[in-house]
């Protein structure tokens, strides 16, 4: 990957699990480059580390997980490993993340008003007035009707496919240089999937940001994204613009991958002639 200078980059990083005696490296040496204005789409199956690396870029691991090498870069700034004081500002603001389950990310006793104050308090030192203002519009972009009435409403009186699409408002709303999207669409419907992935892709557009898109659907992969990192066990063992990933696949494993998408695709169209 070359050109301009990456939003997010990350270099060798591992991240350790230590549980009882044992220590397991569950991400090693990893290395990945997010320009902006641009879509990096992760792959991998499942446990290969993607959410882990995630996370790291975060600075958020889950308890028992540590980044044991290794840096994160922001522009040229390094935040990981960094300062908590200094990641709290960065996480939410600069950095967004969008995660599988968005009911899990929202706190069930406050509303999505609530949530926006906070977010924009914090990071853009808006007053309750300004940030109800901002979400309003932002709720109104992610084609959201009523959103002055929506802030005032608690997460669960949301279907998952509309949490999802506040999640990126939300998201969006501090105007992030970089977007970590976790399989933002697995929870949702296919005609739900569509939208959201629609509606991810505009609203970054607009911003110039940068998108680190982890899915396990290689037709997403084939419609967003600009590269593809393939992690395999912890590692990535292959990065390429998208066209060389789906026609000139490296790895054994990236072959396998694409070769289980033909097969899916093989069965999908016997089945239709079946009229199964
Ligand atoms: N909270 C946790 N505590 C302990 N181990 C974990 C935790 N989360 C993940 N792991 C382990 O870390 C490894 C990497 O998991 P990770 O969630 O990053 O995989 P993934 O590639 O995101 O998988 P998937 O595609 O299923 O989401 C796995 O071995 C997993 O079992
Ligand atoms: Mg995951």
């Amino acid at each position: 990957m070359s050109g301009c200078n990456p939003a997010l980059s990350v270099h060798n990083l591992s991240v350790a699990l230590d549980s009882g005696m044992q220590t397991m490296e569950v991400v090693r040496g990893v290395n990945l480059e997010v320009k902006p204005d641009s879509v990096l789409c992760l792959v991998g199956e499942s446990g290969s580390g993607k959410t882990m690396t995630a996370m790291a870029c975060m600075g958020q691991l889950p308890a028992g997980a540590r980044v044991a090498g290794g840096c994160v870069k922001l522009g040229t700034a390094q935040i990981v490993p960094g300062c908590e004081r200094i990641m709290r500002g960065i996480r939410g603001g600069t950095v967004s993340m969008i995660m599988q389950n968005p009911m899990a990310c929202f706190h069930p006793m406050r509303t999505i008003g609530a949530h926006f104050a906070e977010t924009l308090r914090i990071h853009q030192g808006l007053s309750r007035k300004e940030a109800r203002q901002v979400a309003e519009e932002r709720m109104r972009r992610v084609a959201l009707s009523d959103p002055a009435g929506m802030l005032d409403r608690y997460p669960f009186q949301f279907s998952g496919g509309q949490l999802q699409r506040i999640m990126i408002a939300l998201a969006m709303s501090t105007s992030p240089q970089v977007l970590i999207a976790d399989e933002p669409t697995t929870a949702l419907d296919a005609s739900n999937q569509k939208r959201v992935l629609q509606l991810l892709h505009d609203v970054r557009k607009e911003s110039g940001a940068g998108l680190l898109l982890i899915t396990h659907d290689l037709g997403v992969v084939a419609e967003v994204a600009d590269f593809v990192a393939v992690m395999y066990g912890g590692e990535i063992v292959e990065t390429a613009p998208v066209k060389k990933f789906f026609h000139h696949p490296q790895h054994e494993y990236t072959r396998r991958l694409l070769e289980s998408r033909i097969q899916l695709k093989r069965s999908a169209r016997q089945m239709a002639a079946r009229g199964t």
